[in-house]
């Protein structure tokens, strides 16, 4: 399924909601990167964190994910899922293959998680 994401305006990183999933959007050195938008560690949302050499430093344990690899600098039993980028009439487009939509008693779970995350538990 091809997910639009909008216009970048000169934004950097900025958020895709679709399908009860959150995306994260980056621009990082004039590409566009895909990439789920809850960290794989404890769900922290990574558009708030730091771009710095290339990876995206999640802003709740400072894991570092490579934004060409999704693989975790940090911890390498972790990685972050990317989406591949399709530009079609000027739009682009995330391409999200329907085993990445998560059911309902997922997205409860994980939200469940992070909110016990958030609350330090
Ligand atoms: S939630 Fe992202 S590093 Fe822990």
């Amino acid at each position: 399924m091809l997910v639009p994401l909008g216009a970048a305006g000169g934004r950097s990183r900025w958020t895709v909601n679709h399908g009860g999933q959150i995306y994260a959007v980056f621009v990082h050195d004039g590409e566009i990167v895909v990439t789920d938008g809850q960290c794989p560690h404890r769900r922290g949302p990574l558009h708030e964190g730091i771009v710095r050499d290339g990876a995206i430093v999640c802003p709740w344990h400072w894991y570092a994910f490579d934004l060409a690899t999704g693989s975790c600098r940090t911890a390498e039993m972790y990685a972050l899922r990317r989406y591949r980028v399709v530009l079609a009439d000027g739009e682009a487009f995330a391409e999200i293959p329907s085993s990445a939509r998560r059911s309902w008693s997922a997205i409860l779970r994980a939200h469940a998680a992070s909110e016990s995350s958030a609350d330090g538990q």
